[in-house]
């Protein structure tokens, strides 16, 4: 039986092993979680989400005291149009970011940046375009676009000298997406360097409505790779959500996919960025524990625990520190749905939004447990502890795992 490890995946002259570390904002595919797929010669992910908050943490910079002092005295308002990013200060967190994570990079594989088109900042193209340029300018490898249909991404980026050199993909959960995004950017005569195809079994935001167990990965796999090879368009395919095992991803690897695109089971690695307390909610789930909801404010369903704080909070919306998802016109569904249950509980100390949830803070405190659908076999790659908690993994032991495992098995870490 095939290993994952017999497969490569190809840009240009350029081989590497074909995992593919998804990203996973707010800073939990960390860049140190990047960097270790890079040294074992995979991808890894950045992730371009909330930046500055990021690099206050990690580099002490101070730019979100910075914003929120500017913009004190528009708290109480539920007018944020004014509450405006300074791009200047979007780039240099970005370029902090990139430039500490590929200046730290060793080994033969890349890192990639996942670029979220739903972070629309209040001001959607100025500040994708400073995003994506920053990037480009502090040498990422490649720059995935997620969240959107990123139908003017690539003219965002047309200009940049490494246009053609770095690697530019696209995910997309949908042929019709994928259909969209070429003809859009045909003109460009530049077509994306991979696609990467994420089923409904996914963490994060989904490309799909909340019929979404009605979809199937390997479907929506099979349809991309007709109508590549119809149009004779040679584009490396990358299948994601719920590959597990390594044996699940050899049998995307021998029906002629490049490359697996995964998350889940780094989610309990030592560099993840998601608190050691909250990695033990991941391992002791069981699938009753998680659910698909629509409480994000970009309107997409995702997936999460239960339990996880984020659900029924009602904190005062927090945009003037944050308001990473106020659209053009300074909206965020979460500030109607606030001020709609504070209007109908005068004098309550304490309020519950159900439909809704202030996504920039929950996933910046790491209080919005998102996962994929799997997170209920995580108990099952790992040891339990006599105290009940089970043993955190390193990246470098997934990967691996991933790398040279046959037979659907999965090899437990050494137990401490
Ligand atoms: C905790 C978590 C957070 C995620 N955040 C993002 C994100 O910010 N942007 C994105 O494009 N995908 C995100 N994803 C999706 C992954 O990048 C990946 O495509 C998918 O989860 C792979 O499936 P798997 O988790 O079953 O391996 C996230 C996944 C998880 C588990």
């Amino acid at each position: 039986m095939k290993r994952v490890d017999d497969f490569r995946l190809r840009f240009g002259k350029r081989e590497v092993v074909p995992i593919v570390i998804g990203g996973m904002g707010v800073d939990i595919s960390t860049a140190e979680l990047a960097l270790e797929a890079a040294r074992l010669g995979g991808i890894g992910h950045i992730s371009d989400a909330m930046l500055p908050t990021v690099t206050d943490r990690h580099y002490k910079t101070s730019f979100v005291k910075d914003k929120q002092k500017h913009y004190k005295f528009n708290v109480a308002s539920t007018d944020k149009a004014v509450v405006q990013f300074d791009l200047a200060q979007v780039a240099e967190a970005t370029r902090l970011h990139v430039s500490r994570a590929m200046q730290a990079k060793r080994g033969e594989g890349m890192i990639f940046i996942n670029c979220m088109e739903k972070l629309t900042m209040n001001a959607p193209r100025e500040t994708l375009r400073v995003r994506l340029k920053v990037a480009l300018d502090e040498g990422i490898d490649g720059i995935t676009l997620a969240a959107g249909l990123h139908l003017g991404s690539f003219a965002l980026m047309e200009d940049h000298p490494r246009f053609r050199d770095a690697k530019l993909g696209i995910i997309v959960s949908s042929l019709r997406a994928l259909q969209l995004f070429l003809r859009k950017n045909s003109k460009l005569n530049r077509l994306p360097d991979y696609i990467v195809v994420e089923g409904p079994l996914a963490g994060g935001h989904l490309g799909f409505g909340m019929d979404w167990a009605q979809y199937d990965l390997r479907t929506i796999v099979t349809e991309v790779q007709d109508y590549l090879r119809a149009e004779k368009l040679d584009i490396p395919v990358i299948p994601a959500g719920g590959i597990f095992t390594g044996s699940d991803a050899v049998s995307y690897l021998e029906t002629g996919s490049a490359a697996v695109q995964v998350a889940t089971r780094f989610t309990v690695t030592q560099e993840c960025g998601i608190p050691e307390k909250v990695q033990q909610e991941y391992y002791k789930a069981s699938e009753e524990d998680i659910e698909v909801n629509m409480i994000s404010p970009t309107g997409y369903p995702m997936r999460m625990l239960k339990s996880c704080p984020a659900i029924g909070s009602g904190i005062r919306p927090n945009c003037e520190a944050y308001g990473y998802l106020l659209d053009a016109s300074g909206h965020c569904a979460y500030i109607d749905a606030y001020y709609r249950e504070l209007e109908a509980h005068p004098g309550e100390k304490k309020i519950s939004v159900k439909d809704k949830t202030c996504l920039c803070t929950h996933m910046r405190n790491y209080d919005c447990w998102t996962c994929g659908h799997y997170t209920y076999r995580l108990k099952d790659t790992s040891h339990r502890n006599a105290d009940g908690t089970y043993q955190i993994l390193t990246a470098e032991h997934v990967f691996k795992d991933y790398q040279l495992s046959t037979d659907n098995k999965i090899t437990l870490p050494q137990q401490k």
